[in-house]
């Protein structure tokens, strides 16, 4: 057994919630920022009420065993009710490890596993926290958008192969998988998040090119539409929306997109708000299976062990986790730390910014 089981939560003559949350800390800086995560968990959710297990699974447990991901394990993440996740990925140049085998092995086969196709990514500039845009940019106004990146369909499938490998006349396909059902899927999803923020949606893609899928998300779009009148909605194909989310990111509320431009869009998103540092994500399955939260950054095995990792990705992730289970009011406290802490966040450790978030939320405001 590698797997290390913690207590399960006792809440006699309570009503209580609990929750089974599975804890994937992973490669590199991934289990020192879900340190501080739980660490901020606990402090506004009081003991017991997570129940946690840790699950060895990254590139050690590959190097040690050879597995990915087994099956067993998977069927245990599969009983519970959330999954907090921190980084897969070996260092760049790091030959022990075929690149992208734990992204696709357990990541990706994760998000496909329990169909989180709702990949939502908040993108938002905190105070005290600066951005690259020059002041006339943002010219005073927020940058403040979600984008729901669609998460298990695209060019993310594996759908493709190469033949003739090694010769001139290599062939290499990968073909991109859009599902009437599941554009529609989250397009609704999209906007009903619109409805519950500023009711404004805009559908990125590029179907000036690229005719089939684009056709289809565009007609899903548009049939969702008509039963949402109050939403305002926008295209932009995702040439364009990089300009925007340069010269005009407040123009954004919510963006609708496919899974490959949703990645390259949320790394964008995170850029122009202060950088990977805050950014969180959710991959929400939002009818059964476990959702699992994640920060955007990967493992940046260059800073491991250092103490020099932010934690308020992995900490507003925690945020986001705790929206999904019901717990709206402990996910605004877990956010509002974390944006207290941000300010002056660049001159403490990983583990001082962990506990002085841990602080503000338990109630013993700030410890300076
Ligand atoms: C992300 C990452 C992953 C993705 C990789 C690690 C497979 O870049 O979560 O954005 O492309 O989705
Ligand atoms: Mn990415």
């Amino acid at each position: 057994m590698t797997e290390v089981t913690r207590p399960a939560p006792t809440h006699p003559g309570t009503d209580s919630p609990s929750f089974d949350l599975a804890v994937i800390g992973g490669d590199g800086i991934g289990p020192e920022v879900i340190a501080e995560g739980l660490k901020v968990l606990d402090a506004v959710a009081g003991p017991g009420v997570f129940a946690l297990t840790h699950y060895d699974l990254g590139a050690e447990r590959w190097l040690r065993t050879g597995e990915v991901l087994p099956d067993s394990v998977l069927a245990e993440l599969d009983a519970c009710d959330a999954i907090l996740f921190g980084a897969v990925g070996a260092a760049p140049g790091d030959t022990t490890v075929p690149s992208g085998l734990l992204e696709r092995g357990l990541l990706l086969k994760l998000r496909f596993a329990f169909d989180h196709y709702v990949n939502l990514r908040p993108s938002r500039l905190f105070p005290g926290v600066s951005t690259p845009l020059a002041a006339s940019v943002t010219d005073g106004r927020e940058i403040d958008f979600v984008v729901v990146r669609e998460g298990t369909e695209g060019l993310y499938c594996g759908n493709g192969g190469v033949v003739r490998i090694g010769t001139p006349a290599e062939i290499a396909t990968e073909v991109s998988i859009n599902t009437a059902y599941g554009v529609e899927r989250v397009v609704r999803d999209a906007f009903e998040r619109a409805t519950r923020r500023r009711n404004q949606l805009t559908l990125v893609h590029k179907h000036n090119v690229l005719v089939n899928a684009g056709g289809l998300w565009n007609r899903q779009f548009q049939a969702v539409a008509a039963e949402y009148p109050g939403v305002t909605t926008d295209y932009l194909h995702v040439d364009a929306a990089t300009i925007f989310l340069a010269t005009d990111p407040a123009r954004f509320d919510v963006i609708v997109t496919d899974n490959l431009f949703g990645d390259i869009l949320t790394d964008l998103g995170a850029a122009i708000a202060g950088g990977l540092g805050t950014a969180a994500s959710a991959n929400l399955n939002p009818d059964s299976s476990p959702s699992l939260f994640e920060p955007v950054h990967g493992s940046a095995p260059d800073i491991a062990g250092s103490g020099r990792a932010n934690p308020v990705a992995a900490v507003l992730s925690a945020s986001l986790l705790l929206d999904h289970l019901g717990e709206r009011e402990a996910a605004a406290a877990v956010e509002a730390g974390a944006v207290a802490a941000l300010p002056g966040a660049a001159g403490y450790s990983t583990q001082a910014l962990g506990d002085r978030i841990a602080t503000a939320v338990a109630g013993g405001g700030s410890p300076d």
